[in-house]
């Protein structure tokens, strides 16, 4: 089953390309069609296919790679689909515009309010801690395996997530609720954000 993007921005396309490396294939979406991906379609090779918001939002693993303050009109964009037992992986940050500002969350972690916006998904942060430069190189280093993070409230899908991140190559380690360890995650003010790890192979 091919994996969903929603962004196809910095975190979007170093996801992409490292999906696509790992043989995955790979529905990538932006605001603008899929016409305006072409070129990045043609740079990646045939394991990405540009596609609508609804397209990619229709897989079964969905990514979510847009700025906090665009989350609503994507997630309306996808045309709410039936997002009942889906995937949705959480890259984004909750930094408003500009992006020096940090939105009120009410108390709750960043992905808990992303959570309501996708009612029924079991909804995985994960690949919000890191720059696109390092997502987007090879995971597995000489010195060992970049270290990913990953939070949720649905075992199951924190599982999914960790082997497709572990078929890519990097080493994910799961911090279990997002009300945990989303708070470790959640940048600004968690302790992750930017560690640049590596795990012995
Ligand atoms: N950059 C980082 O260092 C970094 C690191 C970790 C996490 N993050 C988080 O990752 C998320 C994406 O960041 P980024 O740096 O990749 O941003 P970016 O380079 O500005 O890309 C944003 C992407 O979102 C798309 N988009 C915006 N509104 C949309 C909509 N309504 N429907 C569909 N697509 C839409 C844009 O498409 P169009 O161009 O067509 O509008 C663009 O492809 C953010 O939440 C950010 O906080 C960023």
């Amino acid at each position: 089953m091919p994996i969903g993007i929603i962004g196809s921005g910095a975190i979007g396309q170093a996801l992409a390309g490292r999906f696509v490396a790992a043989g995955e294939e790979v529905v990538i979406s932006n605001s603008r069609g899929p016409r305006s991906l072409w070129g990045l379609a043609s740079s990646l090779g045939t394991g990405l296919k540009p596609g609508t918001v609804g397209e990619a939002a229709s897989e079964e693993v969905v990514v979510l790679a847009v700025p906090w303050r665009r989350l609503h009109e994507a997630v309306s964009a996808a045309g709410a689909p039936d997002w009942q037992e889906r995937i949705v992986i959480d890259t984004t940050n909750p930094l408003g515009s500009p992006d020096t500002e940090v939105a009120d969350l009410g108390g709750r972690t960043s992905s808990e309010v992303v959570s309501d916006l996708v009612p029924g998904a079991r909804l995985v942060k994960a690949f919000n801690t890191l720059t696109p430069a390092v997502l987007g190189a090879d995971p597995r280093t000489p010195a060992g395996r970049r270290v990913i993070f990953l939070s949720g409230n649905h075992a199951s899908a924190n599982e999914r997530v960790a082997r497709l991140a572990a078929r890519v190559g990097w080493a994910p380690i799961d911090l279990g609720s997002l009300a945990g360890g989303g708070r470790l995650q959640q940048l600004p003010g968690g302790c992750l954000p930017m560690l640049p790890l590596l795990m012995e192979p």
